[in-house]
């Protein structure tokens, strides 16, 4: 892949000298979904696929941008001083984003630059493949002019921009995970205050296999705001008699006790995820720290109905791979990933039913839906560096 991009840099912009290499990772996320901008919990891991960039320094305050997965764009050009989104930047709105976030800090790019970039997370699958390019563009900006940022920091700028340039109300999950990803680790993060810790992932005998619906998500345009609204508005419900900051702080008990006073039976639904997602995503942790994969995987299942018939952010394409998923022995748990509306599932698998999962979740898939699953066996990889 490096000399994919810098053949491909030295194509466009003359010659690859001096350009450098860095690549940031998407995520698969185990559990834990929709809690991140409800205070809660998720347990994320970073791929080992991700997005790659070739980049090099300009005299002038242009910026050149191409991705090898948008070809017929082409070079899309732009300015420092035009750091504002719009709709003709298309894809160019997230590394801009970053950059835009980073003047906002008083981390002022002095010079443009020429950019390559190239995915291998398929688009729209809700692997991240916009946090992977927004952590890739900090963690670049911060090696090549210098800036002191941590990664925890790329994170957060990247939420920031995402949610305030390209208008997607996201927690902070998909870039945690891209920043701080640690291979063969699952990252327990607590999205209320950001401590974290890393969990070694001893699936002893089985994998982690992301099954692509092939059917796109576009958050942007999906329910995903209206989601993030309706667990605003219960929570400030929820305050006017308990004391707490987020629907993360509550247990499935308190929750019970005090639902009532949420005044409109589909915010009682959407609230009820978020607490148990919450709490499951918990529990999760403590069973794979005592080497209880069966609980885990239960945790999984419970947590794909809850985001099914509670979040409401499943379709039927992804109904049916968990379904057909839960028939085959040797599958441990399998839920839908990511933000919902389409995109992935992940599964845990025991090695032996590798093979056999993806022939009959595969030919089910076709049979029932008249589309095309793709499996991809996953790694479980580290976080942005300088290849
Ligand atoms: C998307 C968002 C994340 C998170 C997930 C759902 O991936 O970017 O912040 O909310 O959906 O868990």
């Amino acid at each position: 892949m490096k000399e994919t991009v810098l053949n491909k840099f030295a194509q466009l912009y003359g010659n690859s000298e001096g350009a450098k290499v860095y690549f940031a990772p998407g995520r698969v996320n185990l559990i834990g979904e929709h809690t991140d901008y409800n205070g809660g919990h998720v347990f994320p891991c970073a791929l080992t696929i991700g997005t790659y960039a070739a980049v090099r320094k300009r005299g002038d305050r242009k910026l050149n941008f191409y991705s090898m997965n948008f070809e017929s764009m082409g070079v899309i050009e732009s300015s420092l001083d035009d750091l504002t989104p719009s709709k003709e930047a298309d894809w160019t709105n997230y590394p801009k984003g970053v950059m835009w976030a980073f003047a906002g800090r008083g981390m002022v790019m002095d010079c443009g630059l020429d950019i390559v970039l190239n995915g291998n997370i398929p688009n729209g699958s809700g692997l991240s493949s916009s946090a992977s390019l927004e952590v890739l563009t900090g963690y670049l900006l911060k090696e090549l002019y210098g800036f002191d940022v941590t990664n925890v920091e790329l994170a957060q700028i990247g939420q920031y921009s995402e949610n305030n340039f390209n208008g997607m109300n996201c927690g902070i999950m998909d870039q945690f995970a891209s920043a701080m990803g640690k291979k063969d680790h699952a990252i327990f993060l607590d999205t209320a205050d950001l401590s974290y810790e890393y969990a070694p992932l001893k699936l002893s005998g089985a994998k982690i296999v992301v099954t692509n619906s092939n059917v796109k998500h576009s958050l942007v345009n999906s329910e995903y705001n209206v989601r993030r609204s309706e667990c605003e508005t219960a929570l400030s419900e929820l305050q006017t008699v308990t004391d707490i900051k987020g629907l993360g702080d509550l247990t499935e008990e308190e929750f019970e006790a005090n639902k009532s006073v949420i005044k409109d039976e589909v915010r009682v639904k959407r609230a009820k995820h978020a607490v148990y997602e919450n709490r499951r995503a918990v529990r999760a942790v403590e069973a794979l720290k005592n080497n209880d994969l069966k609980l885990f995987g239960e945790l999984m299942n419970a947590s794909h109905v809850s985001l099914r018939d509670d979040y409401q952010v499943s379709c039927e394409e992804i109904d049916v791979l968990v379904e057909e998923a839960w028939k085959i022995d040797g599958v441990i748990g399998s839920r839908i990933t990511g933000g919902g509306f389409g995109g992935c599932t992940v599964s845990i698998v025991k090695d032996e039913a590798v093979d056999t999962f993806q022939e009959k979740v595969g030919t089910a898939y076709r049979e029932r839906t008249g589309k095309t699953a793709d499996f991809y066996v996953v790694e479980i990889g580290d976080g942005p560096r300088e290849l």
